[in-house]
């Protein structure tokens, strides 16, 4: 089996390569391998390699950036997705394409489902369903895998900013009324590689049907609950001296360009429903990963 895995640079992309190795003849593509900005170029890169199934873990993810780049973050998250899913389509591949909680509101008091209603409030969240809507359309077979507040120990991410600030300053206010579920691009991109070989059986078998499904870590805390359990690990694997005071504050405290919902929760019970896959609960990602960082462990 032939996979192209784009984005290979990025945080669930790299985790990529290396979980779905064991499945077949991975090609992992970065930025300048497969360039989502020109999307033509996409379309000819794709038909070069014939690949049998298409990951595609690269995104314009830049969130306050994309307020004011709405047109570039469409044409990666919107305009070359649809291309991936016309070429899936073309060559008979299976395509699986992350999205995001941002495509809802947030208003939501419990965690969302697939069949919710979507309504984006920012330009990020409208580029990435733009996305899903285009590979609907396109009709290829696909799965699209929403996930939420992704962190790796590569990368830019809340993780890392915690561990640069809590090293840095003695109190930090981290927002403290937004709720999601941290989730470990590791565990993403495994729970992905056994989505991909139960689909790939599913399509053999003639009964693979399309389909959106949340897949991101168990439970959920708030930005001031992640901090913390970042900053409590750190310091008892010795990355830290000491933990930093914690305040909470309310999202109105910490203005950003691009509005951010309040609820982030995504219900993953169809993606254990279908595949019997289930992310493991946020806190042991945020141990682990810390590990990593930790130097001798
Ligand atoms: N991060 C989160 O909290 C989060 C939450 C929900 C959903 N998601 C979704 O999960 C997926 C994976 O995200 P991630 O966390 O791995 O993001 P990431 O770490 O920001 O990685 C994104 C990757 O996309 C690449 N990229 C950006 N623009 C590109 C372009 N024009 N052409 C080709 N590649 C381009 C980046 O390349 P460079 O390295 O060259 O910049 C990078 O490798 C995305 O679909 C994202 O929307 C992420």
């Amino acid at each position: 089996m032939r996979i192209l895995v784009t984005g290979a640079t990025g945080q669930v992309g790299w985790e990529l390569a290396r979980s779905l190795a064991v499945l077949g003849e991975v090609h992992a593509l970065n930025r300048a391998g497969c360039d989502l900005a020109a999307p033509e170029a996409v379309a000819e890169r794709v038909a070069a390699l014939q690949p049998d199934v298409i990951v595609n873990a690269a995104a314009y993810t830049a969130v306050d950036r994309a307020e004011k780049d709405e047109a570039e973050a469409l044409r990666v998250n919107g305009t070359s997705v649809g291309v991936l899913a016309r070429e899936a389509r073309r060559l008979g591949s299976l395509l699986i394409h992350y999205s995001t909680d941002y495509v809802f509101d947030g208003e939501k008091p419990a965690p969302y489902v697939e069949t919710d209603p979507t309504g984006p409030r920012n330009a990020y969240g409208r580029s990435k369903l733009a996305g899903e809507l285009a590979v609907r359309e396109e009709g290829c077979d696909h799965l699209i895998l929403r996930t939420t507040w992704v962190y790796a120990s590569r990368g830019q991410n809340f993780l890392k900013t915690m561990l640069r600030l809590g090293a840095e300053r003695p109190e930090l206010k981290i927002v403290g009324d937004q709720w999601g579920a941290p989730t470990w691009a590791r565990h993403l991109s495994d729970a992905t590689a056994q989505v991909l070989r139960e689909a790939q059986g599913e399509r053999r078998d003639g009964r693979f049907v399309s389909e959106t499904l949340h897949a991101t870590a168990g439970g959920a805390t708030t930005w001031h609950g992640f901090a913390e359990a970042i900053h409590r690990g750190a310091h008892e694997l010795g990355l830290l001296a000491r933990c930093p005071v914690l305040h909470a504050i309310a999202t109105e405290e910490y203005p950003l360009p691009a509005a951010r919902p309040k609820n982030s929760r995504l219900d993953g019970s169809r993606l254990f429903e279908r595949f019997g896959v289930r992310l493991p609960e946020w806190g042991p990602g945020v141990g682990q990963c810390l590990e990593e960082l930790t130097p001798g462990r």
